[in-house]
């Protein structure tokens, strides 16, 4: 597996790497990896003859006063698991590569990404898609891919790679989970013991809405049952916990189509996404 860290020396790499028109897949990601990462490696490696990888940790999606400094970083670990995994190239940039002085351009998907993570954390989804268009440029692979884990994240890079016209197949790869039901998550590693295990309730709240609204429940009692479970384990605040249409992410007031429970709370200091289909 070929590391890159000179910006310089991606685009031959990728070039040598891409052969007599091999297809070439992308796996963005903020390193920490876990199982869940190495899904979409091996979804990658399903749907393209190489596949490349990035870690990079961008500043530009951490509000000040979030987790950036404690963001656990542990790179030769990650370089294992992706090869290991079956990556052919890594590719890891600077800050100083990425956001050269002077930069000052962002890029803002309107609609899709202004509710629930959006509101949560304001600029959050403008530095997602700042960096993942670069990304994409950088790189120009003929897929990427991004787990369903962050099902806002995914819909807003859907948006914004339809609108830019980029070159790239994007496709979203399920949660993995552990064996109790907690979706696997860099994040994770923050929990003391005990907040892994009141950490449950995430999965089980959301699993309740679908399971009552499939058996037509009304959207809004099923909806405050599971915050109240929420709020028994211990989460506080809760972001939002909600019904919500699969592409639009518009909120529900009763089951129709294809719909999503999305959750976000902290629990402690930890602050936890889930979502799943209904
Ligand atoms: O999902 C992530 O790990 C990040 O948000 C991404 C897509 C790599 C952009 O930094």
């Amino acid at each position: 597996m070929q590391t890159i860290r000179e910006s310089s020396a991606l685009r031959p790499a990728l070039a040598a790497l891409r052969g007599a028109g091999e297809r070439l897949a992308l796996v963005p990601t903020m390193g920490a990896l876990h199982a869940g990462h190495l899904a979409l490696v091996t979804a990658a490696k399903q749907r393209a003859q190489r596949v490349a990888a990035t870690i990079f940790v961008n500043p530009l999606q951490f509000a000040p006063g979030e987790d950036l400094d404690r963001y656990p970083r542990q790179e030769a670990h990650d370089l294992a698991m992706l090869e290991e995994a079956g990556c052919a190239l890594v590719w890891m940039p600077t800050v100083a590569d990425l956001y050269p002085d002077g930069f000052a351009t962002t890029i803002h998907v309107a609609g899709t990404s202004e509710q629930w993570e959006g509101a949560a954390r304001p600029g959050h989804f403008d530095g997602v898609a700042t960096v993942v268009t670069k990304l994409l440029i950088a790189t120009m692979p003929d897929i990427a891919l991004f787990g369903e884990k962050d099902y806002q994240q995914l819909a807003v890079i859907r948006r914004l790679v339809a609108d830019l016209g980029l070159p790239t197949e994007i496709a979203g790869v399920p949660t993995v989970r552990d064996g109790d039901g907690l979706a696997l998550s860099s994040r994770n590693a923050y929990l003391s013991p005990d907040e892994r295990r009141r950490a449950l309730a995430l999965p089980k709240a959301l699993g309740s809405v679908r399971d009552a609204v499939r058996s037509g429940e009304p959207v809004k009692e099923a909806v405050d049952a599971a915050r109240q479970l929420l709020a028994q384990a211990g989460f506080d605040p809760i972001d939002y916990l909600a019904l919500v249409d699969s592409a639009t992410l518009e909120p529900l007031d009763a089951l129709a189509g294809q719909a999503r429970v999305i959750a976000a709370a902290r629990i402690g200091t930890t602050r936890l996404i889930d979502n799943i289909a209904v």
